[in-house]
C-alpha cells in the first residue's frame, strides 16, 4: 500500500534516486539470520559504465561492496527494507527519513534540512535551476559530465532543458488536467529524449510519458537509459513517425523543434485525442514559404531572404495559434528561452477550454488571405479551408 510508512519511504527513496538527490542510505537492525550482518551501506557512484548504487555490506569482520544499477538496486532494496532490514535511514539533499519497522506499527519520521546544499557549485544561479545537475538521467544523455557539471557544448542544451521544464511544470499547474487517473504525454519528435526524461522526472509517477521519434538508434538509446536508470513503464520510446502513431489518449501533447510539418502533425494528433495541454516549439517553417504574397506594400522589404524567412515563421505560428483558438483552445505564444541561446525559441502553448470559435473562421481566412496563404498542415488536419 503506497500510503503506509513503508511505502511512502520507498517512493521518498525512487524520487531521490530519480532526481540525482541522493546522499546515502543506511539500513540497520538486520533481521538475525546472518549473525555477522550489521550495515548495509548504500550511495551513489558513477562509474565508467554509467551511474550505479554502490552497496557495502557491513559483517562483524569484513566489508562485502556491489555495485548495481538503479533498476537492480531499487529492487534489492525493496525487498530488504522492512525484511531484512528492520530499520532505514535515507539521506538527501534536502531532507533525512528514518523508518522503523521493528515492532508494532511501522513508522516514518521525516525532517527537512535546514539549508539544503545547491546543486554543483552552489551558486545563486544554480539554485534558482528547476532540473538538478545531478539527474542521473542528464549524465548518461551526455548533458552533464560525471559529477553533475553541464558538459560546455552542451550549455545551451541544458538552459533550454531547465527552462522547459519550468514551463512546463506551471502549464501542467494551470492546465484541467484530470487528477484522478495518470496522465498521458506525448513527446513527438522527442530526438534523444531530453525533454522527454525531464518531463518524466517533472511528472513523476503522475504521468506515462512516451517519447516518438523517427529514428530508430535514438530510441533504442533512450530506451535503454530510461531502463538503466529505473524509470520502468513511466516513460517509453517508440519508433514511428508522428503522423502515423496512433494516440488513443493524450493529455499532453509536447513536440519541441519537431520540423516544419511534423509540429501540425503532433498538433493534430493532440486535438484528435482531447489533449487538455498542448506545447510546441515549431522551427523550419517552409510549407507556406512559396505560398507567400504580401501586400505590395511590403514588397521592397521582402527583396531580403532573412525577412521572407521570418515573415514564413509569423505567418505559419500565427496561423497555428487563430486555428488552435478556432478548435477551442486557449493560447499563448511567447519565448521560452532566450535568443543568446537558440534561435528557435518561439513556444505555442494550448489549453482546451471546451468552448471553440474564440477565434473565428472568418477572421483565420481573412488572415490566410491577407498573405496569400491557401494551404497549411495545421489547417489540411482540422478539415479548415482556407479559401
Ligand atoms: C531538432 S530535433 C528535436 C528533438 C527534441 N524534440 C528536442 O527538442 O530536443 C527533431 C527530431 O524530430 C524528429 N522528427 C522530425 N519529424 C518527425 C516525424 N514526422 N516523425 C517522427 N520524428 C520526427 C527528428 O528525427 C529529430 O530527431
Amino acid at each position: 500500500m503506497i500510503h503506509d510508512a513503508r511505502g511512502r519511504f520507498l517512493g521518498q527513496l525512487r524520487e531521490a534516486v530519480d532526481q540525482g538527490s541522493l546522499v546515502k542510505l543506511t539500513l540497520g537492525k538486520p533481521d538475525g539470520r546472518d549473525a555477522s550482518l550489521r550495515n548495509l551501506f548504500v550511495r551513489p557512484v558513477r562509474l565508467k559504465s554509467g551511474p550505479r548504487l554502490a552497496f557495502v555490506w557491513r559483517h562483524a569482520t569484513k566489508d562485502v561492496t556491489k555495485n548495481l544499477s538503479y533498476v537492480e538496486a531499487l529492487a534489492q532494496l525493496e525487498a530488504l527494507i522492512g525484511a531484512d532490514f528492520l530499520d532505514a535511514h535515507l539521506f538527501t539533499e534536502a531532507k533525512h527519513a528514518q523508518l522503523e519497522t521493528g515492532s508494532g506499527k511501522p513508522r516514518l519520521r521525516v525532517t527537512q534540512v535546514a539549508s539544503a546544499p545547491a546543486a554543483a557549485s552552489g551558486n545563486d544561479r544554480e539554485k534558482r535551476r528547476v532540473v538538478a545537475p545531478q539527474a542521473p538521467w542528464l549524465h548518461a544523455l551526455g548533458v552533464t559530465d560525471d559529477r553533475g557539471r553541464p558538459l560546455a557544448p552542451m550549455n545551451d542544451k541544458f538552459r533550454q532543458i531547465d527552462k522547459f521544464t519550468e514551463i512546463l511544470g506551471h502549464l501542467v499547474g494551470e492546465a484541467p488536467l484530470p487528477t484522478d487517473r495518470k496522465l498521458s504525454v506525448y513527446d513527438m519528435g522527442c530526438g534523444k529524449g531530453y525533454l522527454t526524461f525531464a518531463a518524466s522526472q517533472l511528472l513523476g509517477q503522475r504521468a506515462s510519458v512516451r517519447g516518438i521519434e523517427r529514428r530508430a538508434d535514438l530510441v533504442d538509446f533512450c530506451n535503454a537509459a530510461a531502463r538503466d536508470l529505473g524509470f520502468g513503464e513511466r516513460l517509453e520510446f517508440e519508433t514511428g513517425s508522428i503522423a502515423d502513431t496512433p494516440v488513443v489518449q493524450a493529455d499532453v501533447m509536447i513536440a519541441l523543434h519537431a520540423c516544419d510539418t511534423a509540429t501540425d502533425d503532433a498538433l493534430a494528433k493532440g486535438i484528435a485525442a482531447g489533449a487538455t495541454l498542448l506545447v510546441v516549439a515549431p522551427c523550419c517553417q517552409k510549407e507556406v514559404r512559396p505560398q507567400l504574397q504580401p501586400p505590395t506594400v511590403l514588397s521592397g522589404a521582402m527583396r531580403h531572404g532573412i525577412f521572407r524567412e521570418r515573415q514564413a515563421e509569423f505567418v505559419t505560428d500565427a496561423l497555428r495559434a487563430q486555428l488552435l483558438e478556432w478548435a477551442g483552445y486557449r493560447t499563448r505564444v511567447f519565448e521560452f528561452v532566450s535568443t543568446e541561446h537558440t534561435a528557435k525559441n518561439t513556444m505555442i502553448s494550448a489549453v482546451r477550454t471546451g468552448t471553440s470559435g474564440a477565434t473565428d473562421a472568418a477572421a483565420v481566412r481573412a488572415f490566410a488571405s491577407f498573405y496569400g496563404v491557401r494551404s497549411q498542415a495545421l489547417a489540411t488536419h482540422l478539415g479548415f479551408a482556407l479559401e
